[in-house]
């Protein structure tokens, strides 16, 4: 075993039964990406936790150095260079045991997890914002010059919404990095920089190898889902969202519990500053905190509306959005990351081109694809860049482009005002307050994404080619 892993060259996780030897498994991994679950007389080796919190009341990792032998006769033992070693083993988290109840119900009901899990956002986030209780060092973040954000994928485009409200709200100056491209840089950070790494499954390598690039920092911060995840036990402090296992493979109530929870650090550094400037950087008017001291009382009620009007208009659209084969999202300001996350999961689920665009990019290259084979999904929320945004609908449209326009009532009365609605098809969402749209205008690109993929007749919960946690380069 030591000799094969010495030759082995890359990342990877193994686990291998001998023949002749059909009592035992070995297991061995480069990278920790393997953990060991013991209860009530068995073992279980996997990947991550969710998959062994069915059958284990305790978990161990396995470290890179290390071989595991789980045996009928002799359970589990752990060597390193041919010693045996005594491993530490820690509690599951009770959530774990409450997904895979969870899970096992809607596998029985044959409901998709992608859209029991949309569904579980209202709760989620409302329990972020306003009742999660936030237990991290506020004062390595306040005395840091910047943030850099470090994540992929959907996190990272979580992040890029967030550095709209750390830079128009806290006023705190902030990069966003992609994980796999910042490993491979020479980063020039000194002991006071401050770098957040956000990660649903904390076991995304890209993102566990950024922040061992920077490992000689004591300012770092992780934002994950999952408790005891390795992302976790590289970083100095942790922030949990605590949302139950995720189990579709696209994420969806992860994204906007990201969201919440940087909201929240965003807030903290409102406060401890006691300054503020929510409204008046982005045209707003409303207080950061609603009557019980709650960041917004009703977001709650909001987004079950969203959900409602969806549930209802969404199925129409989407078949119409289901025949055709290129897809732009274009959005603006806190509407970008949104467009982005929307084309990422209308690729993920739906197996349609899609790109996301900054609005105000279309004219410097993009806009020559446009033709009457295009639909466009522009996010115009109600902020300070209606009227630009209105027209450039109107230049899409022009060029023959179909424009699904998400936005609300108010934006649409604008719209009237303003211009022809010939040509353009509008989602009317309820109104949501100021700059919390990305957690509505999230919610509906997901079930653009989910209904567009049903009439596709695709399986959502595991799309081709992609898995749960990236544990490779
Ligand atoms: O677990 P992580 O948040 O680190 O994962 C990052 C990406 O792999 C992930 O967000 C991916 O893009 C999702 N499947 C998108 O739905």
């Amino acid at each position: 075993m030591r000799k094969t892993s010495g030759m082995l060259k890359g990342n990877y996780s193994i686990v291998a039964l001998f023949s002749g030897d059909e009592e035992s498994l070995y297991a061995f991994t480069s990278t920790s990406a393997l953990v060991i679950g013991k209860g009530n007389g068995t073992y279980v080796v996997a990947s991550d936790m969710t998959t062994i919190s069915t059958y284990s009341s305790t978990y161990t990792r396995v470290d890179s150095n290390e071989v595991v032998k789980l045996s009928v006769n002799h359970g589990i033992q752990s060597f390193v260079d041919g010693v045996i070693i005594q491993k530490k083993y820690s509690i599951i988290d009770s959530m774990y045991k409450k997904s895979s109840f969870y899970t096992n119900k809607l596998l029985k009901n044959n409901v998709d997890f992608m859209i029991s899990e949309i569904f579980e956002q209202p709760s989620i986030i409302d329990n972020i914002l306003n009742k999660k209780k936030f237990d991290i060092n506020i004062s390595s973040i306040l005395k840091s010059n910047s943030i850099t954000i470090v994540a992929c994928g959907s996190s990272y485009f979580a992040s890029l919404i967030a550095r709209e409200w750390f830079e128009n709200i806290s006023r705190v100056r902030v990069n966003v990095e992609i994980s796999s491209e910042f490993r491979y840089r020479k980063n020039n950070f000194n002991r006071d920089d401050m770098l957040l790494f956000i990660s649903q499954s904390g076991e995304t390598v890209d993102t566990i190898e950024a922040l061992n690039s920077i490992n000689f920092l004591d300012n770092t911060l992780s934002i994950v889902n999952v408790r005891g995840s390795k992302i976790t036990c590289y970083s100095k402090q942790s922030v949990y969202m605590d949302v139950g296992s995720e189990f579709s493979v696209a994420a969806t109530k992860t994204f906007t519990a990201q969201l919440a929870c940087l909201y929240r650090v965003v807030k903290l550094i409102c406060d401890n500053k006691k300054q503020c400037d929510i409204g008046q950087n982005i045209g707003l008017s409303h207080k950061v905190s609603g009557m019980n001291g709650n960041i917004y009382d009703n977001i709650k009620g909001v987004i079950d509306n969203v959900i409602k009007y969806c549930t209802v208009h969404i199925p129409v659209i989407s078949k119409f959005i289901s025949q055709y084969d290129h897809l732009l999202y274009i959005g603006r300001g806190l509407g970008y990351g949104v467009a982005l996350e929307g084309a990422l999961k209308m690729k993920e689920v739906a197996y349609l081109h899609s790109e996301g665009i900054a609005i105000g990019e279309l004219k410097h290259g993009t806009l020559a694809l446009v033709d009457d084979k295009v639909i466009v999904v522009a996010i115009v929320p109600s902020d300070e860049f209606i009227h630009k945004n209105i027209i450039n609908l109107h230049e899409i449209k022009a060029r023959c482009g179909k424009v699904v326009v998400i936005t609300d009532m108010c934006v649409y009365s604008k719209f009237q005002e303003f211009s022809n609605l010939d040509g353009f098809t509008f989602l009317k969402i309820p109104s949501i307050k100021g700059e919390f749209f990305p957690f509505s205008y999230s919610v509906v690109v997901q079930m653009l994404a989910y209904y567009v993929a049903k009439h596709r007749k695709i399986e959502v919960d595991r799309p081709r080619n992609l898995a749960k946690s990236i544990t490779v380069e």
